[in-house]
C-alpha cells in the first residue's frame, strides 16, 4: 500500500525541499517507487526552472511526472496571495486528486506543503490541511537556529490530533549559539508547554540533496517501516 508523507516547515525557508528531496532519494535508492511532489509553488520564475522546488523533488526521484509543481505562480508571496495577482483560481480538492492520480502506484508519495504549516495554500487551506486531505503523517522541518523552540514548539501545538512523524532541525547557514542546543531544549521544555514532541532528527550542513539522502536514510527507513536495502 502506497505511504504518504507530507513535508511541513515552521516557516519557508527552514529545510522542506532539502529534507523531502533527501527522503525521496533515499527511499528511491533503496529500490522503492516514489513521487515527490509540491501542488502549488509560488516565486517561480522560468529563468531559474531548475532550482524550482518541484522539479528539486522530481530530480530525487527521477519520476517521469510531475516534473515541476502543479500549479506553478510567479509571486514570491503566500500561494493564496499569489494566485490572486495572477487571476488563478486553485481548487484544493481538484489538485490533491491530480497529485493522487500522478503518484497511483508509488511505494511511497512525499508531498511538500508551502511555506510555513498554517500559511494559505489557498484562502481556505494550508499544509496542514493537506495533511488531513491525504491522511498522512507529517514531517516537521525547523532550521536549527535561535528561535526553533518557539517556532517547533507552536507548530506542534497547531498539529495536536494529527500524526507527526518526526521534526527534523535543519542546520542553518549561518550556525548561532543555540545550533546544536535545540533538539533538547525542545525536549525539555515542551514538558512544561504540555506539548507531545515526536522524535528528532537532526541533519546536519549538506552539501547536495544525495548528502542529504545518505544523512537521513536511517530516518526514511524507520519511516517507511520497511528493511533498509
Ligand atoms: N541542512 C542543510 N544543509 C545545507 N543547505 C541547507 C540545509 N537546510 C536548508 N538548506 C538550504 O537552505 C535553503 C532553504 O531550504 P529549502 O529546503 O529550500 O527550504 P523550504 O523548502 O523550507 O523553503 C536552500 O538553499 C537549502 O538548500
Ligand atoms: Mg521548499
Amino acid at each position: 500500500m502506497s505511504k504518504t508523507f507530507v513535508i511541513a516547515g515552521t516557516d519557508t525557508g527552514v529545510g522542506k525541499t532539502l529534507v523531502g528531496a533527501g527522503l525521496a532519494r533515499a527511499l528511491s535508492l533503496s529500490g522503492r517507487y516514489v513521487v515527490a511532489i509540491k501542488l502549488v509553488e509560488s516565486g517561480c520564475d522560468d529563468s531559474r526552472r531548475g532550482s524550482e522546488d518541484g522539479h528539486v523533488l522530481a530530480l530525487a526521484t527521477g519520476q517521469s511526472e510531475p516534473i515541476e509543481a502543479i500549479v506553478r505562480l510567479a509571486a514570491p508571496v503566500t500561494p493564496a496571495l499569489a494566485a490572486d495577482l495572477e487571476g488563478v483560481e486553485l481548487d484544493f480538492e481538484a489538485l490533491v486528486e491530480e497529485a493522487r492520480e500522478m503518484s497511483a502506484g508509488a511505494d511511497v508519495t512525499i508531498v511538500e506543503g508551502a511555506g510555513g504549516l498554517l500559511a494559505p495554500l489557498t484562502w481556505r487551506h494550508n499544509t496542514r490541511d493537506l495533511a488531513r486531505e491525504f491522511g498522512a503523517p507529517i514531517v516537521l522541518v525547523s532550521s536549527d537556529r535561535l528561535g526553533a523552540i518557539n517556532h517547533s514548539l507552536l507548530a506542534l501545538a497547531a498539529l495536536d490530533g494529527f500524526r507527526v512523524s518526526a521534526l527534523v532541525l535543519s542546520a542553518p547557514d549561518v550556525p548561532d549559539a543555540s545550533t546544536g542546543t535545540n533538539a533538547e531544549a525542545i525536549r525539555l521544555h515542551a514538558v512544561a508547554a504540555g506539548i507531545a514532541v515526536p522524535p528528532i532528527v537532526m541533519l546536519g550542513r549538506v552539501a547536495s540533496v544525495d548528502d542529504a539522502a545518505a544523512e537521513l536514510g536511517d530516518f526514511a527507513a524507520t519511516l517507511v517501516g520497511g528493511v533498509w536495502v
